[in-house]
């Protein structure tokens, strides 16, 4: 594995940090706070490319590689872990999705103008409908419905716990067509939210990433034409699938980001903060604290990078991403916690973001697949 980063790997990832500090760590505090929605920050990573960024340029896209996804996600992550899941939802589940299983009329109307994140002027952005209230990680007991009226399909029932709900133009819904198929009888769909039937529930009121729009959504005879079905039909299931095992790469980087941010903030605070007449980080208990979180920082850098290039180069990264996903979401939450720790007093009042470094890297363990979920998958491609 070459390891070396390209001056376009290292210009993306000035370009990522420059974003983070200028335009998104500004307000942080009081977004998180007041539950807003990122959507200027947004707007401008639109206008940078970074919400299309591996699509084809013909589709609008930015036409990059997985990695130099993986590296802006990384360093958004370490402000704003609210921004991010925005766009790695945009990029990795809704834009690939179209890409890799579109037809190309549903890229040219749908894909395009998601990849630029905006269309006319406003922003344009997709959501991926696949949890509901008693259906999350045995997504095949879906109870969502997409009855074959012949030239449409008529979509009933809720789905839950839904990133950018109220934010999205777009939805790709998955669906049971025939229960009696199992996984096969799901289908995905794209639907446009302001079409007759969808409601859009309150916003949730959550531990982290506040910032982020979470909200359910509920689908009441909701007319959905057959050509806005994604592949054949009963290959919900798998896109689904396919495009989880990308999303989780997106969200590994999210979490790295989260833990990046826990070991920058506090290497920083111990070099300044004294106790005994010497800044913590001369005492040894703190600096092996540090030592560990570096390392398992580079180790959840590794096995990122690996998922990404394996994307990349054609090999199958089902296993990899969920490796990655679940490596680096336990190192965000332990890095986020020992930072609140190192800053004694002060971790644990906002102003020092990491009580909301903290907080947010939880979601990492549980979305796109919990951790439990990954040794499943993982375990799976041992047997
Ligand atoms: N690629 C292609 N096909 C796949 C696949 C993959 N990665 N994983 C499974 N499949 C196929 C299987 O081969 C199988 O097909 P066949 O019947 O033809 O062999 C079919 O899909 C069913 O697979 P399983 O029998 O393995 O299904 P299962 O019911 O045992 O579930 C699971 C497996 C891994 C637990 C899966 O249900 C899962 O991933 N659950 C978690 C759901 C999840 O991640 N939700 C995230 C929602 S989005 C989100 O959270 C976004 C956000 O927060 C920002
Ligand atoms: P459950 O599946 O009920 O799991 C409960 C516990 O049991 C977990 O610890 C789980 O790991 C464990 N468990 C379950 N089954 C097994 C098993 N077989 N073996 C071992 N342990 C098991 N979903 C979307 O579709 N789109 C989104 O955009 C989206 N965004 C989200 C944003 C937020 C903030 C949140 C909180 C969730 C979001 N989700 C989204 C849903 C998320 O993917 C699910 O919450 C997740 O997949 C877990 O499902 P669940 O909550 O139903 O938990």
């Amino acid at each position: 594995m070459n390891l070396d980063l390209s001056e376009e790997h290292l210009m993306i990832q000035q370009a990522a940090r420059d974003f983070a500090n200028t335009e998104c760590l500004p307000g942080v505090i009081e977004r998180d706070e007041k539950m807003r929605f990122p959507k200027e920050q947004v707007l401008k990573l639109a206008d940078l490319g970074f919400m299309g960024m591996m699509v084809n340029e013909k589709y609008g896209g930015a036409g990059l590689d997985t990695l130099s996804y993986v590296i802006a996600m990384e360093e958004i992550s370490k402000v704003d872990a609210s921004t991010s899941v925005c766009m790695s939802v945009n990029n990795s589940l809704v834009c690939w999705g179209l890409e890799a299983f579109g037809t190309e009329k549903q890229k040219q109307q749908y894909l395009t103008p998601l990849a630029q994140g905006k269309k006319d002027g406003e922003l344009y952005i997709g959501a991926f409908l696949l949890s509901e209230p008693e259906a999350g990680s045995d997504a095949t007991s879906q109870q969502t419905t997409a009855e074959d009226k012949g030239d449409y399909y008529l979509i009933n029932g809720t789905k839950n716990w839904i990133t950018n709900g109220s934010s999205a133009s777009v939805y790709l819904v998955m669906a049971q067509t025939d229960r009696s198929k199992g996984s096969k009888g799901i289908n995905a769909f794209i639907v446009e939210k302001n079409w007759p039937g969808i409601t859009v529930g309150p916003k949730e009121n959550k531990m982290g990433i506040r910032g982020s729009d979470t909200h359910s959504i509920q689908f009441n005879d909701v007319k959905v034409p057959k050509e806005n079905r994604i592949g054949e039909d009963g290959f919900g299931f798998k896109f689904a699938m396919q495009v989880l095992s990308g999303g989780r790469i997106g969200i590994a980087a999210q979490a790295l980001g989260i833990a990046a941010g826990a070991l920058e903030r506090s290497v920083a605070y111990a070099k300044e903060r004294k106790s005994f007449g010497k800044p913590i980080i001369d005492h040894q208990a703190i600096q092996f604290k540090l030592a560990d979180m570096a390392t398992r920082v580079e180790a959840a850098r590794l096995l990122l990078y690996k998922a990404a290039l394996d994307k990349d180069n054609g090999r199958n990264y089902a296993a990899s991403s969920a490796m990655a996903k679940v490596f680096a979401s336990e190192t965000a939450m332990w890095a986020a916690t020992e930072a609140v720790q190192i800053h004694g007093g002060y971790g644990y009042v906002k102003e020092y973001h990491v009580e909301r470094l903290m907080r947010d890297a939880k979601i990492t363990q549980i979305y796109e697949g919990t951790s439990e979920v990954q040794r499943i998958v993982i375990g799976r491609s041992l047997q």
